[in-house]
């Protein structure tokens, strides 16, 4: 019976025959020699196939067997310095699967659009590889560091009768006759749930039409969203940087792998460690207008104000005091300057951008309703959110930080539509 081995696995392994169950993924033919570098999954490993080694059919197998192949592949592995990973295939059987058909995607440069159509077989490429251990790998660090400091993850519904985040960027769709939402985030139920649980936080899929095509916006994206009772802006300044800190600590122990093969300078990723920066808006708008943006007070920052301003610093940097006029209603406002809000955005260094949107929330009763009808949200959609100010209410803050945006920052990617395996955009949702 044939060992079946995992390629993150063959160093326990050594001096042992095992088969390796992949796909291959490049060749290099030397006459009786064949070295077939193999994927199957949890890394690529070069298995070497010797024409005396291994029967005549098995070595005809090797010679014409193609790129993306199905395959079997049993050998002695051994330690070699020179193969890529540090351990070889000496290989003493082959066999094939299937035998895949011209693959679209070769070693040589292919356009963007060609690749986004291709998404389904792009993925299986090293570095969308890498880039995807890495989200993985973000996305538990979040999740451990949230359950190990007293947050409980709550769920919170997908399909929703009303907007969060403005009513521009609105997902319609009909719910047996009336009209539902898909989510833009999960916050105000967690504000429901934190008034049960305390410390809460979800995670998932969340939804905005976004009309515009940048390299920041995705119409489906992912978010966690932590939200805790009897925080207020400072506290939630905190939390967030020590959760940041934590993904970035995570990724470079147990992907450093990954971000070679990505290219990315980890020099500068070592430098996110805990306390961040904080400066209000109205420092930043200063630091906006030095480097030559143009801006008025009020107006929320854009791609070109939020690279300027993060230039200045080499971690990422808390903006807090935003206009009230340019956020969401449900921020509280500064008692003492009631034109700002207690609204806090974190922006990633290198022009990485926005990750974190967030803030403390409109305690009271009256100041909500008020801003209801301000930002000319229908009230009944609201009642049970007004609910959560006539019963116990407390001051509570919370946050969302976007899954692909800081994958983009982590790997160092120039576009948001390598962060997730399919991304969905303004005109794309094939395939
Ligand atoms: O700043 P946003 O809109 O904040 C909220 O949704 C709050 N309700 C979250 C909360 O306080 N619980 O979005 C939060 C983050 C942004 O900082 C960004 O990282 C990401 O979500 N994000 C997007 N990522 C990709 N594509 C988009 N269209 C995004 N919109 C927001
Ligand atoms: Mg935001």
């Amino acid at each position: 019976m044939a060992t079946y081995a995992r390629i993150q696995d063959v160093a326990q392994h050594t001096g042992e025959e095992v088969t390796i169950r992949g796909w291959l993924y490049n060749k290099t033919d030397k006459g009786k020699l064949q070295f077939l570098l193999v994927r199957d999954g949890t890394g690529s490993m070069q298995c070497v196939v010797f024409k005396r080694d291994v029967t005549p059919e098995a070595f005809e197998a090797a010679t014409t067997v193609t790129q993306e192949s199905s395959i079997y592949v049993t050998g002695t592995v051994r330690e070699e310095k020179r193969a890529p990973g540090g351990y070889e295939l000496s290989v003493t059987d082959f066999s094939v699967l299937q035998i895949a058909q011209d693959f679209p995607i070769s070693p040589k440069e292919h356009g963007v659009d060609f690749l986004m159509n291709h998404r389904h077989l792009w993925l299986r490429s090293s570095r969308q590889w890498a880039i995807m251990r890495v989200r993985a790998t973000i996305i538990r660090a979040i999740r451990s560091w949230l359950d190990d400091n007293g947050f409980l993850l709550v769920d919170t519904p997908i399909l929703t009768p009303a907007a969060c985040e403005g009513t521009s960027t609105l997902f319609e769709t009909d719910y047996f006759g009336e009209s539902a939402y898909l989510t833009q985030s999960g916050q105000l139920y967690n504000e429901a749930n934190i008034m049960a649980f305390g410390k809460v936080y979800c995670f998932g899929p969340t939804f905005r039409a976004e009309k515009s095509k940048t390299r920041r916006h995705l119409t489906e994206f992912w978010m966690v969203e932590p939200e805790m009772a009897f925080a207020d802006l400072d506290e939630c300044m905190r939390v967030e940087e020590e959760l940041v800190a934590h993904i970035m600590r995570t990724v470079l122990s147990e992907r450093a792998e990954e971000l070679e093969m990505l290219e990315r300078d980890t020099t500068l990723l070592e430098k996110i460690v805990a306390p961040f920066p904080r400066i209000s808006y109205d420092e930043a708008l200063e630091i906006a207008r030095a480097a030559g943006e143009s801006i008025e007070w009020g107006e929320d920052f854009g791609a070109p104000h939020e690279t300027a301003i993060a230039k200045a610093f080499d971690k990422p940097v808390f903006v807090h005091h935003y206009p009230t006029q340019c956020k969401a209603f449900y921020m509280e406002e500064d008692p003492e300057r009631p034109e700002t809000s207690l609204s806090v955005d974190l922006l990633a260094p290198e022009g990485f951008g926005e990750i974190i949107g967030g803030g403390q929330r409109t305690a009271s009763l009256e100041l909500l309703e008020r801003k209801l009808v301000e930002h000319k949200l229908p009230r009944e959609a609201f009642e049970w959110y007004l609910d959560l100010r006539r019963y116990g209410s407390v001051p509570h803050s919370g946050f969302g930080l976007g899954i692909e945006r800081t994958v983009s920052w982590v790997c160092g990617l120039s576009h948001i539509r390598q962060t997730i395996p399919f991304p969905r955009t303004l005109g794309r949702i094939y395939p």
